[in-house]
């Protein structure tokens, strides 16, 4: 029944994997000009889908499926639009696709809840260090800090905005209205379990926690020829050091995930021992106090390793958030759709942020995954099967049902 709508969903998933701001791979960050075409395509899609669109003040695009009545409360649908560097082409877009999609499929057919499908600007946090800009304003919470936050060009949030052709002094306006029936995002696993159980779907019942915070070693540049061992203050071997601490403790746990994704060198030159280096720490726990356990551990060892040293720490935290429980209701929804469709109703929690936990504090959220092929993401290789798409459609199509 959905085969048909799935191959076009993971269609129109690949034509925006060409909206790149870098040749050869897919790259697309928080309001950088290759989301210009993005909206274009999906603006496109959504008006076919009889839905009205506009782009709010923070860059995020929101198509509107009128209900049965003008005052309908709303049913939002959608993901992120952004991606990490090189990115696969369905991580976010996919529950984009999606939400056009099941509007498509109602046919005209009206709802007692408008349907609003949200393409959010910003979610992964690459440009300005920030996670979730694009679902925090339709929570209110883009504030000035964040506003004046600069990327690594020196232009701030502010000016993006503008640059891309957007009113900051409207931000206040992409509110969500408090009523909202809540928000469902489909979205791919990223990573094994459902391949690993030949699983299509699960129904989210919790995101874990996560703290993101920016380390840096500091010693004292130097002379790679002349500078004795010994008497050297180098930041990288002082990461070096810590970042064989961090995977050692993670891996002591399998519900504690660790990452230093990103790292610099200063001045990074080949002759030259970096007197500073910077790197990221991402750390993730479904229970709030083994997380925030393990970031105190982990901070005291750094303290360690820089005393015995001679070295400086600075430790800079970006971003933090609690655990998020979905909407039993509307997980219950979805279990519901899901065996309606005839399969068993599988639950699962996510290791991956979603916009979902920002906009859990304001309304009922809920989140269908499905099957990621070799539970790999963030990554060129990303794949979604086009039958899984079929079966989160029909899941879809039947949530959207019952609230008829
Ligand atoms: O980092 C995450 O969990 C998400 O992909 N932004
Ligand atoms: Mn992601
Ligand atoms: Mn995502």
């Amino acid at each position: 029944m959905y085969d048909e709508i799935a191959r076009e969903v993971v269609r129109r998933c690949r034509i925006l994997a060409t909206c790149s701001d870098e040749p050869g791979c897919t790259t697309r960050t928080f309001l950088s000009d290759s989301m210009h075409a993005v909206h274009a395509h999906i603006s496109r899609w959504m008006r076919a889908a009889g839905m009205s669109v506009e782009i709010d003040a923070v860059g995020n695009i929101r198509g509107v499926y009128g209900g049965t009545s003008g005052n309908a409360r709303r049913l939002l649908i959608g993901s992120h639009l952004d991606t990490v560097p090189c990115a696969g082409a369905f991580d976010g877009v996919l529950g984009v696709v999606m939400g056009i999609a099941l509007v498509e499929s109602l046919r005209d057919r009206r709802l007692p809840v408008a349907v609003e499908v949200v393409g959010f600007s910003e979610e992964e946090g690459v440009r300005f260090g920030i996670p979730f800009i694009g679902s925090r304003a339709l929570v209110g919470s883009v504030d000035a800090p964040l506003l004046a936050a600069k990327d690594g060009s020196g232009m701030s949030v502010a000016q993006a905005i503008g640059k891309f052709g957007l009113d900051v002094s409207r931000v206040a306006e992409a509110r969500v209205s408090p009523n909202a029936v809540g928000f469902l995002e489909f979205h791919i696993e990223q990573g094994p379990i459902l391949d690993q159980l030949n699983q299509p779907l699960a129904v989210v019942e919790r995101i874990v926690g996560r703290t993101y915070v920016d380390v840096t070693f500091i010693g004292a540049a130097g002379h790679a020829g002349t500078t004795p061992m010994h008497a050297r203050r180098d930041g990288v071997t002082g990461a070096a050091e810590w970042i064989g601490r961090v995977e050692a403790y993670a891996r002591e746990s399998d519900a504690l995930v660790a990452t230093t994704g990103r790292i610099e060198a200063e001045p990074g030159a080949a002759n030259v021992i970096a007197g500073r280096c910077r790197l990221s720490l991402d750390v993730r726990h479904g229970d709030d106090a083994a997380r925030i356990g393990a970031v105190h551990q982990l901070r005291a060892w750094a303290h360690d390793i820089v005393t015995k040293r001679g070295l400086t720490l600075e430790w800079s935290p970006r971003f933090e958030h609690a655990a998020v429980a979905m909407d039993s209701r509307l997980v219950a929804g979805l279990k519901h759709a899901v065996e309606r469709s005839g399969m068993k109703a599988r639950l699962m929690s996510s290791g991956a942020g979603h916009d979902a936990m920002i906009l859990a504090g304001h309304m009922p959220v809920a989140m269908l995954f499905m099957r990621t092929p070799g539970g790999l993401s963030h990554h060129p290789d990303e794949a979604v099967r086009e039958s899984d798409v079929a079966l989160a459609l029909a899941v879809g199509a039947n949530f959207l049902d019952a609230l008829d």
